[in-house]
């Protein structure tokens, strides 16, 4: 089967999806997460999935003894890395965290890396990086902004720091892929987002009103300079993400030095175009209230995602419908995440699916 890719952070949203799809294209997987914002459920999961036992260690990625051993132990080739934290608000309250976990966690990681010699990497970046857009679609090529935020400033630091990486020793392969709005949810709705606490981003909260958990939406801003007001974003299905995960992993295999892509759709879409769609597709009506824009919010940012197009061969083939549904059925089927009923459901889940 050859050798192991290790998966940080692959316990959570994104990593659950792209470790399902690497299990699929028959690589070898190992996942380090310290559980700090996921479960073990996901993981479960994952094996009702594939029917396979998913290789996992509970750990930190500041913890550099436990990376020497993970490295010495498994014979690594290539690490994907999503461990790290990721909400902007928190991160506005608590910077020291962001920069121990995102910025420390990641040097430690390729500090790991070098010592083992393992020199492929794939590192969750963001469209943050940008700051506030100079020109719409956004091409990577006209470089990056000034994030508005601890957690972006952490994304684009990570950045600089792998690209003096790859300055200072050729061995280095790294893609650095810069995610969108990540969306959706594997469509056996058997893994999906599941945030700890009150969630902040669009769909989440659209998706707690749409069950009745919460009474209505509140939509901020409503006086954008854009077709209805509301802020235009990029929103990319989640499993199209982890498919270019391992096409970036495979572009690696002939291209050494740093490479950044966009992981978009390219195609914008405002907040009251993704309301009026969910209702749509669900026939179900969002109850909802105007409110102040919410700090830092940019009226719109989609992508040019044509470099990944020509570099990598991909681009996202799921469309917003695809995205709305598997994003409900997900939430239908796990009203309270992976604490519904873990186990339990899963395996009844898994009956209607097989
Ligand atoms: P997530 O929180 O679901 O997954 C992150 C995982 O990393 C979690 O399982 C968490 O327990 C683990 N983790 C955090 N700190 C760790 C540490 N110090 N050691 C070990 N494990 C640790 O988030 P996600 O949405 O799957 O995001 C994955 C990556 O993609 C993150 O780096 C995030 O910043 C980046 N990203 C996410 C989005 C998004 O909208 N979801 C957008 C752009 C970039
Ligand atoms: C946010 C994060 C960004 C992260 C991205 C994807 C901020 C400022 N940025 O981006 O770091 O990469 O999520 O996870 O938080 N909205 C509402 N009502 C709600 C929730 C959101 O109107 O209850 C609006 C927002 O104002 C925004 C749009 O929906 O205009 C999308 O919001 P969100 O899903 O949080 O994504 P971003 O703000 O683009």
């Amino acid at each position: 089967m050859g050798k192991t890719t290790l998966i940080t952070g692959g316990a959570g949203y994104i990593g659950s999806h792209t470790t399902l799809a690497l299990i699929n294209a028959g690589k070898k997987v190992l996942v380090l997460d310290n559980l700090c914002n996921s479960c073990r459920e996901s993981l479960v999961r994952l094996e009702y999935l594939t029917r396979t036992r998913v290789d996992f260690i509970e750990g930190d990625i500041r913890n550099t003894n436990l990376l020497d051993d993970i490295f010495s132990r498994y014979d690594i080739d290539a690490v994907v890395h999503f461990a790290g934290l990721k909400s902007v608000e928190e991160s506005v309250r608590k910077p020291l965290d962001y920069y121990a976990n995102n910025v420390v966690g990641t040097l430690n990681l390729c500090h790991a890396m070098a010592r083992s010699e393992v020199f492929k990497l794939v590192f969750s970046s963001s469209a943050m990086v940008y700051g506030t857009p100079r020109q719409i679609p956004i091409i990577e090529d006209l470089g990056t902004g000034k994030p508005i935020n601890p957690y972006g400033r952490t994304k684009l630091l990570i950045e600089e720091l792998l690209t003096d990486l790859c300055l200072s020793d050729p061995q280095w392969r790294i893609a650095v892929l810069r995610y969108f709005n990540p969306i959706g949810a594997h469509e056996s709705g058997l893994i999906g987002e599941n945030p700890n606490g009150r969630p902040n981003n669009l769909l989440p909260c659209l998706t707690r009103v749409a069950m009745r958990q919460v009474p209505e939406l509140m939509v901020y801003g409503g006086d954008y300079p854009t077709a209805d007001g509301t802020c235009v974003r990029d929103y990319v299905h989640v499993v199209d993400l982890a498919d270019g995960h391992l096409k970036a992993l495979q572009a690696l295999q002939s291209r050494n030095g740093i490479h950044a892509w966009n992981l978009g759709t390219g195609i914008g879409y405002s907040v009251l175009q993704i309301i009026r769609s969910f209702e749509d597709m669900t026939g179900i009506t969002i109850p909802l209230r105007f409110a102040p824009r919410r700090a830092g919010d940019i009226a719109e940012c989609w992508a040019d995602p044509s470099k990944a197009e020509r570099d990598l061969g991909w681009y996202a083939q799921r469309d917003l419908m695809q995205m709305i549904i598997d994003t409900w059925r997900w939430q239908m089927r796990n009203p309270h995440g992976y604490r519904s009923q873990p186990g339990l459901l899963a395996s009844i889940a898994l009956k209607q699916w097989v």
